[in-house]
C-alpha cells in the first residue's frame, strides 16, 4: 500500500497546514528529487547565515551541522561551520579536526591571532572551514555575546578570498545566553527535532523565540525517525510533527547506527561509501537548503519492505 504525501512546493509553508490542502503529487514531483546530475542553484544573498538549533539537547544539531555542511561543500559551495557550543564543543570531533584547532574566536577577538589562523580547513574539502568559539571547558569572557558573531560574519564577508556561501552555526542546547549568542547573526534557522513530545515542545518554544528575534525563515529536520515504530503507532509520523510545528520540512533523517559509528570515527556520514540512508537524507536536506523554494519535497509513507526510506529520497 503506497500513499504519496506531498509536502509544499516551497518553504513558505503556512502554519498548521492541513495535509488535505496539500498539492497532489505527480511523477514530475518524484523525478524532481532525482537531481544528482545537476548542480543546485544557490538561492538568496550570500553569505546565508543559518543557525542549527533545537532547544532540547542531544537531538542531532551537531550531526546535522557536520553532514549538511560537508554536503554543501561537496556541492561546490564554500562553507564556514561555527561551533557555538561554548565549553562543550564537539563539532571538531565529528569532523575529525580536533587536533587542528589551535585558536578560537575568543583568541581572535583578544587580538592573540588572526581570523584565518582560527579557521580550520577540512582535510577532504578545502571549501569547508571550521571555527570554534572557545576552547573546551572554558568560559566565555564577560561581554562576549551576539555582537561577537555579528563581527565574525562581517569579517568573513570582507575576507580576501571572498565571502563564504554558507555560515552554519551549531547552536548549544537550551535557550539561555549561548542560544541568544548563536542566533544573533542568523537570518535563517534549521530546527532539528526528534519525533517525541519533549523534543517537539522545546522546538515549538524555540520557534517562538526565533520569530521574536526576527528569524522567520525556519525549516525543520526530523531526526531519528523509525518507520517500524511509526507503523506500530509507537512513534509520531513526520506528518504529525509537521502539523504540530507548522514548519517547512527540510529533511527526514532515519535512525541509523552508522551515525553513531561515524561520530566515533570523526568521519561524517555523508562521506561514507556506499552511502547510507541517513547520509542520503542529509544530502537531500543540503539540496533543499541551497535551493530554498525551488524544490518539491515528497514524502511517501509505505511499507518499509517494499521501497522503504529510499522512497523519500526519490530512489
Ligand atoms: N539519525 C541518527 N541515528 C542514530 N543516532 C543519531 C542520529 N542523529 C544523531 N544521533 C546520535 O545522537 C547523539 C547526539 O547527537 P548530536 O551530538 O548531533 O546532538 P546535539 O543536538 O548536537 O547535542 P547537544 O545538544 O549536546 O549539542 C550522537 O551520539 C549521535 O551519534
Ligand atoms: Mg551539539
Amino acid at each position: 500500500m503506497i500513499s504519496l504525501q506531498p509536502f509544499p512546493n516551497s518553504f513558505n509553508t503556512q502554519k498548521h497546514h492541513h495535509p488535505k490542502n496539500k498539492p497532489k503529487t505527480s511523477t514530475t514531483a518524484i523525478k524532481s528529487l532525482l537531481q544528482y546530475n545537476r548542480k543546485p542553484q544557490l538561492a538568496g544573498d550570500t553569505p546565508r547565515v543559518v543557525v542549527i538549533t533545537s532547544g532540547k539537547g542531544g537531538v542531532g544539531k551537531t550531526t546535522t551541522t557536520a553532514n549538511v555542511g560537508l554536503s554543501l561543500a561537496r556541492l561546490g559551495l564554500s562553507v564556514v561551520a561555527v561551533d557555538a557550543d561554548v565549553g562543550l564543543r564537539n563539532l571538531d570531533l565529528l569532523l575529525g579536526l580536533e587536533n587542528r584547532v589551535n585558536y578560537t574566536l575568543v583568541e581572535v577577538l583578544n587580538g592573540d591571532c588572526r581570523l584565518d589562523q582560527a579557521l580550520v580547513r577540512d582535510k577532504r574539502w578545502s571549501n569547508f572551514e571550521l571555527l570554534c568559539i572557545s576552547k573546551p571547558r572554558s568560559k566565555l569572557p564577560i561581554g562576549f555575546g551576539g555582537k561577537a558573531l555579528v563581527w565574525l560574519v562581517e569579517a568573513l564577508k570582507d575576507r580576501q578570498e571572498g565571502c563564504p556561501d554558507f555560515i552554519l552555526i551549531d547552536c548549544p542546547a537550551g535557550i539561555d545566553a549561548g542560544f541568544i549568542t548563536a542566533i544573533t547573526p542568523a537570518n535563517e534557522a534549521v530546527l532539528v527535532t526528534t519525533p517525541d513530545i519533549t523534543s517537539l515542545r522545546d522546538a515549538d518554544r524555540v520557534t517562538g523565540l526565533l520569530e521574536c528575534d526576527g528569524i522567520r525563515d525556519i525549516k525543520m529536520i526530523v531526526n531519528r525517525v523509525r518507520t517500524d515504530m511509526i507503523k506500530g503507532e509507537d512513534m509520531m509520523s513526520v506528518l504529525d510533527v509537521q502539523e504540530m510545528l507548522g514548519l517547512a520540512l527540510l529533511g527526514v533523517i532515519p535512525e541509523d547506527s552508522e551515525v553513531i559509528r561515524s561520530t566515533n570515527r570523526g568521519f561524517p556520514l555523508v562521506l561514507n561509501k556506499p552511502p547510507t540512508l541517513a547520509g542520503l537524507a542529509f544530502e537531500q536536506a543540503a539540496w533543499r537548503l541551497v535551493e530554498q523554494d525551488s524544490m518539491q519535497a515528497v514524502m511517501m509513507e509505505e511499507e518499509p519492505k517494499k521501497r522503504g526510506w529510499f522512497s523519500f529520497f526519490g530512489g
